[in-house]
């Protein structure tokens, strides 16, 4: 049997890493830590910056492997993100039976919050399916989203109204926009959008030193919003942005 822990981070603020997710980072022997590839190396800087502010004294492994990259031009995207999963899968079975003794604990640091849109979970159900015995825990952490509400100052919901969260690729489909958050919107779909009654507000690299807000009538906003986002991404090679839409009474 295998110990992991699935610890959510927070979404870039070490300060945001819970009281319970310290415990558990403290109780763990061997970090694994995915290379996202080009760009993403900050986001491995800064899961080892949370070990060295929350285990100064060490005595753990890091165990860094390159994550097997999707195909981003498949037109069938769910069995492109299948085949994705399948890889992941293999070498998450590979290097939980090798690089876990019978008395580690191995961990892995999930950005925001473990269970929104975060494939580990399942993936670890497949590498289940491949005959490794898993005994599990998860730490729920903050999630991008809390920090989009919390720095904006704004309820994810006016009251008793329901709250959407759709990945980018998603939102084209959706009849009338309200109160929407967009997640992994890396095509700007709010672009297109031309509703005057609505109002975003956005925030990118939350809870980091990076961070930007920008929120207003999403017609007014959306040029500064595209034009902030394009000049983040080029200076620091990736970004990472969420937003709420919501239509103004
Ligand atoms: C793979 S999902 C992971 C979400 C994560 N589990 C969470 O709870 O925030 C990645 C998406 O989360 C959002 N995100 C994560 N961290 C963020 C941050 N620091 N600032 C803004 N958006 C962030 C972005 O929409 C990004 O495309």
């Amino acid at each position: 049997m295998k110990d992991l822990l699935l610890i959510g981070i927070g979404p870039g603020d070490p300060r945001q890493v819970t009281v319970e997710a310290v415990e558990a980072l403290r109780r763990a022997s061997v970090f694994f830590v995915l290379d996202k590839g080009p760009g993403k190396g900050e986001l491995v800087r800064m899961r080892k910056a949370i070990l060295e502010r929350y285990r100064p004294e060490g005595g753990y492994r890091l165990v860094q492997v390159a994550d097997p990259r999707r195909d981003a031009e498949a037109d069938d995207y769910p069995s492109a993100v299948h085949d994705w999963h399948r890889q992941r899968a293999t070498l998450y079975a590979r290097l939980i039976g090798e690089e876990l003794g019978a008395k580690d604990i191995g961990a892995f640091l999930l950005w925001g919050e473990p269970g929104l849109y975060d494939s580990t979970l399942r993936m670890l159900d497949l590498v289940r399916e491949r005959g490794v015995a898993l005994r599990l825990q998860v730490i729920p952490g903050i999630s991008s989203v809390q920090a989009l509400a919390a720095r904006h100052q704004i309820p994810l919901n006016r009251i008793g109204e329901p709250l959407t969260v759709l990945p980018g690729r998603r939102l084209a489909e959706q009849g009338q926009v309200d109160n929407v958050v967009v997640m992994l919107d890396g095509q700007c779909a709010f672009a297109a959008l031309e509703d005057p009654a609505l109002v975003i507000y956005w925030g990118a690299y939350l809870g980091t030193e990076d961070e930007v807000l920008i929120a207003g009538p999403l017609l007014a906003v959306k040029a500064r919003i595209l034009e902030m986002r394009e000049r983040e991404r080029a200076r620091k090679g990736w970004i990472m942005d969420t937003y709420l839409l919501r239509r103004e009474l």
